[in-house]
């Protein structure tokens, strides 16, 4: 991991945030990559968590967060997490009907009053309608205001978004930024002093391929800033400055992709009369990067004497070291490789690491540079 990347990525979020809205926060969505988070490089430099599970409350407590600097989400949190978070203070997301029953309960049985957030969705292009969250589109969000507004336990001070799908289109955000300041306005009485937080979730891209399922048109990375100035075009009108709640962020994959390579090396190069493609098999392993399902690596050749392996590229198929017939980590043009040449995978930080298991090898420790 080059640290220099992943500093970079944090400060230009936060920056652009900073410039254009005000009071605000960037939470690192923890479970994009463990190792990541277990760094004191995020922390030091004031980014939040953002944890979706007790577990991960715990881990980031742990770690040292003290409450307040958690954000905490997720559709599966017990009665005791929810008992311990109210006592902490985390920032906590209520995702929907019967959790929030629930917490009516722990929080009437502790005395309160609490502080809490909403999550909401809606339907939007390409972000789709989540399960998660209470939707705006047919009174379920007004409803979940309503049962706060009647729990002398809880007070509603955030409201949070995060969307199903993935975009790089700018304009989604901006139209989930405008349902959000619509429902402020409309449906949360005082909204400008009630409302401490505004939570807009991840969903900003990094810069790995295209994924599988997105039509060449619809995958464009635009710069961080250009979200930012959506979102906050949208936000602004409702909330004059001097009224305006912490805008948060959750960055997963925007902040850590771009910073982490895997590296493997060429471990045979086996011929046969069946494949007449250049066959090579590597130390790496699908496992090791799961996400190629889902969208194609980038990846590079270098000779042992890292000179980037160039010229005419050759029919070829990439296999893994598992003994998965299926651990093909690339079929194509690929340049000609030699035994013991690096095999380096480019962006691959976001969700690899973590969706990955040690299966049959350990998982690739992460080299901090
Ligand atoms: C609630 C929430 N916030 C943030 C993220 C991070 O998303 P991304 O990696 O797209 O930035 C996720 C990912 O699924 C999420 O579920």
């Amino acid at each position: 991991m080059d640290a220099a990347i992943l500093t970079d990525r944090a400060t230009a979020m936060r920056d652009a945030m900073a410039g254009r809205w005000g009071p605000c926060a960037v939470a690192y969505s923890f479970k994009t990559n463990y190792q990541v988070a277990a760094l004191p490089l995020l922390r030091d430099l004031g980014i939040l968590a953002e944890v979706v599970s007790g577990r991960e409350y715990a881990m980031a407590r742990d770690l040292g967060f003290e409450g307040p600097q958690i954000v905490f989400n997720g559709p599966h949190k017990s009665d005791e997490e929810l008992r311990r978070a109210l006592l902490e203070g985390p920032l906590l997301h209520v995702h929907g009907g019967s959790e929030l029953e629930r917490l009516v309960r722990v929080a009437t049985s502790l005395g309160g009053p609490f502080e809490v957030g909403i999550r909401v969705a809606a339907s939007l292009p390409y972000f789709g309608h989540s399960r998660f969250g209470f939707s705006l589109d047919d009174g379920e969000a007004d409803a979940a205001v309503g049962r706060i507004r009647e729990c002398p336990a809880l007070e509603l001070t955030g409201l949070h978004f995060h969307g199903l799908g993935d975009t790089t289109d700018p304009q989604c955000h901006r139209l989930a930024a405008r349902k959000l300041a619509a429902f402020a306005q409309k449906s949360i009485p005082g909204y400008q002093s009630a409302l401490r937080t505004i939570d807009l979730g991840g969903g900003f891209p990094a810069h790995g391929l295209r994924p599988h399922n997105r039509e060449p048109e619809s995958w464009d990375p635009r710069p961080i800033d250009e979200y930012i100035e959506a979102i906050v075009e949208e936000l602004a009108p409702a909330f004059p400055e001097a009224t305006r709640p912490t805008l948060i962020l959750e960055p997963g994959r925007y902040l850590v992709n771009d910073a982490i390579l895997l590296v493997s090396r060429v471990i045979d190069i086996p011929r046969s009369r069946r494949d007449t493609r250049q066959v090579v098999l590597s130390n790496a392993s699908i496992s090791m990067v799961p996400l190629t399902h889902y969208t194609p690596q980038i990846i590079q050749a270098w000779s042992p004497e890292l000179e980037l392996r160039e010229g005419e590229l050759r029919d070829s198929v990439l296999y893994g070291a598992s003994c998965r017939e299926d651990d093909v980590l690339q079929e194509g043009p690929f340049p000609s490789v030699e035994i013991g040449d690096f095999l380096v995978y480019c962006a691959v930080g976001a969700y690899n690491a973590s969706l990955g298991p040690d299966f049959i090898f350990e998982s690739p420790p992460l080299v901090v540079l």
